[in-house]
């Protein structure tokens, strides 16, 4: 993808709030180094494999419901308060973003909540906006994907509208390991096309207080 941001280079933060500020999203590579990302899928797969993870919903707490059809991932919420280093390292980088983003935009991001998430061979999401106008919970979504070998023909795209009503004009971005994808949760339709094989990846939300 020719708009891929850097964010290992030291301007790469601010590149993506000034992709932010101009259309709304960007796709990046280099927030973490590769061993990193491929540590965090291990543990993910670890947990797993340890029976953490539960079949993802719409919604969360008292919110929670599973609607069949919708989606057909896995997912295990991440606890900033018993994180492995490895996903303290996640964290820290993502703080480091939330806080160039507050500089630029005024967004007043507070905080970060996030999960693990799974697709077996076959499962999908189907296109949605992560919050809705008006509902000022999730403001800016960060996806994460951390699969080595990603081929064309492995489907499992994210495809990313960038039309307002998500229905003529779009991007599909490969969840090759390393690649993150941020964009403004209210603005843009979004789904995942069925994937031929697992994949795996960290999806959270910075969100503002809550009123
Ligand atoms: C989500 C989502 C996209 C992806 O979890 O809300 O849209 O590419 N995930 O995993
Ligand atoms: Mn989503």
């Amino acid at each position: 993808m020719s708009q891929m941001l850097d964010l290992s280079s030291p301007d790469g933060l601010s590149a993506v709030v000034d992709a932010l500020a101009e259309k709304g999203w960007a796709v990046t590579r280099g927030l973490l180094p590769a061993e990193t990302v491929a540590r965090l899928r291990e543990e993910c797969l670890v947990a797993h494999r340890q029976g953490g993870f539960h079949v993802a919903g719409i919604g969360r707490g008292g919110d929670f419901t599973v609607r069949e059809g919708i989606r057909s991932d896995e997912v295990m919420w991440l606890d900033a308060s018993t994180a492995t280093p490895t996903q303290r390292q996640y964290f820290e980088r993502l703080d480091a973003l939330q806080r160039e983003i507050n500089q630029g935009l005024y967004l007043g991001l507070f905080e970060f909540e996030g999960h693990f998430a799974i697709y077996d061979e076959g499962a999908y999401y189907k296109k949605h906006l992560d919050a809705f106008r008006g509902d000022k919970g999730r403001v800016v979504t960060v996806v994460y994907y951390l699969n080595p070998d990603w081929h064309l023909g492995d489907g499992g795209e994210l495809r990313l509208y960038l039309d307002e009503k998500g229905e003529t004009d779009f991007i599909d971005i490969e969840p090759t390991a390393g690649t993150a994808v941020i964009f403004l949760s209210e603005r843009f339709w979004h789904e995942v096309l069925p994937s031929c094989k697992d994949r795996v990846s960290i999806t959270g939300w910075y969100k503002v207080r809550p009123v």
